[in-house]
C-alpha cells in the first residue's frame, strides 16, 4: 500500500513537523509529509521542511482581503497536495467551516494542554495561575469548534513547585514530541476508530496501549 500522503500546516518554529520529519526518517510515520504550509512567510519551521526536501507554501492572512478569502486560498493550497492527512502542529489561525468540513476526518491537532482544560492560547501559564498539579498535551479531530474534537491521545507531566512558563512549556513539549508521530502513526495504519467524542486505536497491545496517555518518567 502507498504511504499515505501527509500535509502540516505550521505558523512557527516547527518543532513538532521537526518530530514528524524524524520519525519519517526512521520510517516509523507510515506515512509522508508531502507539503508544508504555512501562515507566516518567516516561519522557521519552513526552512526545516526544505532542508527535508519538503515543498512549501506560505498562506498569509495579511495578503488576503477577508477571512474567507484566506480560507479558500488555504484549502485550495492544502487540496493541492492531495493529503490523506492534515496535521495542525502550531498553526495559529482558526480554520473556517469550509475547510474543516472539507478535511474533516482526516484532520488533525496537537495542543499544549489536557483538553478539554485551557482550550486557546497561554495554556502553561493558566495552568500555573491555576495551580494545577497536572498538566500535558493533546492531540485531537479537528471539529467546527476549536480546541474540541474526539481526543486521540493526551499526555501529562507533573507541574513542579519551581516550574515557570518556560521551563513548563519545555516539558510538555517534549511529549508531544512524542505524542503527535504516535498519533499520526495510528491515523496512517488505520487505527483510529471515531465513535461520537471517543477515539478507539485498534490492535494497540501490551506497553504500546499506553501510549494513548503518556505519562513519561520523572
Ligand atoms: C506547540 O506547543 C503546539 O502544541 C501548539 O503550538 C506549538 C507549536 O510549536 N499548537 P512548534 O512550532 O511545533 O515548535
Amino acid at each position: 500500500m502507498a504511504d499515505k500522503r501527509i500535509s502540516v500546516l505550521i505558523s512557527g518554529r516547527g518543532s513538532n513537523l521537526g518530530a514528524l520529519l524524524e520519525a519519517q526518517s526512521a520510517t516509523a510515520l507510515g506515512g509522508r509529509i508531502v507539503g508544508v504550509v504555512s501562515s507566516r512567510g518567516d516561519a522557521p519551521g519552513l526552512a526545516l521542511a526544505r532542508t527535508h526536501g519538503v515543498k512549501t507554501a506560505i498562506v498569509d492572512p495579511r495578503a488576503h482581503a477577508t477571512r474567507d478569502a484566506f480560507d479558500a486560498m488555504l484549502a485550495d493550497t492544502v487540496r493541492a497536495c492531495q493529503p490523506d492527512l492534515v496535521v495542525l502542529a502550531g498553526f495559529m489561525r482558526v480554520l473556517g467551516a469550509a475547510f474543516v468540513r472539507e478535511f474533516e476526518g482526516r484532520l488533525i491537532n496537537i495542543h499544549p494542554s489536557l483538553l478539554p482544560l485551557y482550550p486557546g492560547l497561554h495554556t502553561h501559564r493558566r495552568a500555573l495561575a491555576d495551580g494545577v498539579r497536572v498538566h500535558g498535551c493533546t492531540v485531537h479531530f479537528v471539529t467546527q469548534d476549536v480546541d474540541v474534537g474526539p481526543i486521540i491521545a493526551q499526555g501529562a507531566v507533573a507541574v513542579r513547585d519551581d516550574d515557570d512558563e518556560g521551563s513548563l512549556a519545555a516539558r510538555v513539549l517534549d511529549v508531544e514530541h512524542v505524542l503527535l508521530p504516535a498519533a499520526v502513526r495510528w491515523f496512517c495504519a488505520g487505527q483510529l476508530v471515531i465513535a461520537g467524542n471517543r477515539v478507539r486505536v485498534s490492535g494497540l497491545s501490551g506497553p504500546a496501549r499506553e501510549a494513548t496517555m503518556l505519562v513519561p518518567p520523572e
